[in-house]
């Protein structure tokens, strides 16, 4: 095992992915950042520099789905295991590539993905199904023509809006955009001639595309036209290989598919298309990008046709029993259940907020961090909305979703067991106890539920809506384990230091 050492700076940049110009904030200058590559175990030490100035805004990185058990103060999310990087400053992340397969990186600070900070992470490991080429990462993203910073201000606005509309749907980072669409009044530079990503499969070949919805909001349908995808994984789980024609993402999750180059002929070329479900608030919901077989001109133009794959609009995942773990867990017995609802409402300044088990949780930056403020016996203030489960080892949940809205729900440090996944309440039915569904990034059904169970780690962990806009509104708890194991942590000092810088940057800026 080695070590990857990586250097990212953090700072703000104008890019027009679409065509369209914005301010965004990038990763060493790219949207999407650079790739992380590693073997599974290898450790990966990456120094995250914020450099973003003008305004100065705080960052943290998450390294979306690593279990980060050896080192839960790496996880990135800010308020609960590190206070956020103060500008012109850096931070130096080191922990294990714990598990293989597909994954991403991004802010974790505020809703600072969606403005741009975030890029793919590919571990290489054992490989459980036969491919020739790795196409590497398929990164599919909803994309807003706003600043981050001014959605969130909209939102939480007096009568704001909690349904964001997406501007456009990009994969890996590109799509046409059509300028004529603009309001008359939006003078921001735009052209009609961004350009589509291009991929190229090499005759007779099959390839592995590492599928990532990097997106804000919306749920994505990804298809290569006359193709079929064998799914290999979900998250970072192997899965028994199974055929499709399309694979459904919500945001945060990853399928890892193979393609057989096997259906055209070496000039021929295909759309790649993704796109955003009816759930979805999008405008322009429909990505494409051309895969050119190895003999095709790069100037052609496809002229497939798209498989017929209506859009279900239940706003859910897959069945729990189309796709099953390669390597088979059963379900241990829980030793604590609990139930969770999801609920919106209206606070007195009729600003839409979202409750999760009770509590709507709005993260101040300036508060102590969880992983650091121990108090003996881990009572927080309700309004931190935290959860102790003491020294349980494996903890049920039953979300229930109050309302019409879907929800990416994702648990840090876990890969989570999924029981089961409906519409209304669970009537208590397991799907394949002996074998049950894991991934770190489940979609609950609006009026629905999500049944999950975990193996709780010893840490503090982030359970929370993935849409951005959702966890910016309130919708995020911190799942404690092992509280006496945590404080027996010998955590480096520099994440001590870090909040001292911290301190020291908000007492003059915020
Ligand atoms: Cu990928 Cu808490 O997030």
């Amino acid at each position: 095992n080695v070590v990857r050492y990586y250097d990212f700076t953090v700072s703000r940049g104008i890019i027009a992915p679409d065509g369209y110009q914005r301010d965004v904030l990038l990763v060493n200058g790219a949207f999407p950042g650079p790739l992380i590559e590693a073997n599974w175990g290898d450790t990966i030490v990456v120094k995250v520099h914020n450099n973003i100035t003008g305004p100065q805004e705080g960052t943290a990185i998450h390294w979306h789905g690593f279990l980060q058990h050896e080192t839960p103060w790496e996880d990135g999310a800010p308020g609960i295991s590190q206070c956020p990087i103060p500008p012109r400053t850096s931070y130096r992340y080191e922990f294990i590539a714990s598990l293989y397969g597909s994954s991403w990186y991004h802010a974790h600070y505020s809703a600072q993905y969606s403005g741009g900070v975030l890029g793919p992470i590919a571990v290489h490991g054992p490989t459980q199904a036969e491919y020739d080429i790795d196409l590497g990462p398929v990164m599919l993203s909803d994309w807003h023509h706003k600043p981050y910073f001014d959605i969130i201000e909209e939102m939480l606005a007096p009568n704001g809006s909690p349904r964001v509309l997406s501007d456009n749907n990009l994969i890996n980072g590109k799509m046409h955009f059509d300028c004529s669409t603009v309001a008359a009044e939006d003078k921001t530079p735009c052209t009609n001639t961004a350009g589509i990503s291009q991929f190229t499969f090499r005759t007779g070949k099959t390839h592995r595309l590492r599928l990532i919805n990097s997106g804000s909001d919306g749920v994505q349908r990804f298809t290569i036209d006359e193709h079929m995808l064998t799914v290999i994984a979900e998250d970072f789980v192997p899965v028994k290989p199974y055929n499709t024609t399309v694979v459904t993402l919500g945001v945060g999750q990853r399928v890892d598919v193979l393609v057989k180059a096997d259906v055209g002929k070496p000039n021929s070329a295909f759309w790649m298309r993704s796109n955003l479900t009816v759930c979805s608030a999008a405008r322009q919901p429909n990505a494409v990008a051309a895969v050119y077989y190895d003999r095709a001109s790069a100037s052609a133009t496809p002229t497939s046709g798209a498989w017929s794959v209506p859009d279900p609009g239940t706003c859910a995942n897959d069945d729990l029993d189309v796709s099953e773990p390669l390597y088979p867990i059963p379900l241990p017995d829980p030793t604590f259940t609990q139930t969770m609802d999801i609920e919106s409402y209206k606070n007195a300044s009729n600003v839409t907020l979202w409750k999760f088990n009770g509590v709507s949780m709005r993260t101040d930056y300036n508060n102590p961090v969880l992983l650091l403020a121990n108090d003996g016996n881990y009572s927080y203030p309700a309004e931190w909305n935290t959860v102790n489960y003491y020294r349980n080892s494996s903890i049920r949940i039953i979300v229930n979703n109050n309302g019409p809205a879907s929800h990416p729900m994702h648990l840090h440090g876990h890969n989570f067991y999924i029981l089961h996944e409906g519409p209304g309440t669970w009537n208590g039915t397991i799907v394949r106890p002996e074998n049950p569904h894991r991934r770190d990034v489940q979609l609950v059904r609006g009026n629905g539920h999500l049944v999950i169970q975990f193996d709780g780690a010893p840490g503090i962990w982030a359970f929370h809506c993935h849409t951005a806009w959702h966890a910016s509104g309130g919708f995020l708890s911190s799942l404690i384990v092992d509280p006496d194991a945590v404080s027996d942590m010998r955590i480096p000092r520099d994440v001590e230091r870090n909040c001292r810088a911290w301190e020291r940057w908000s007492r003059h800026n915020v």
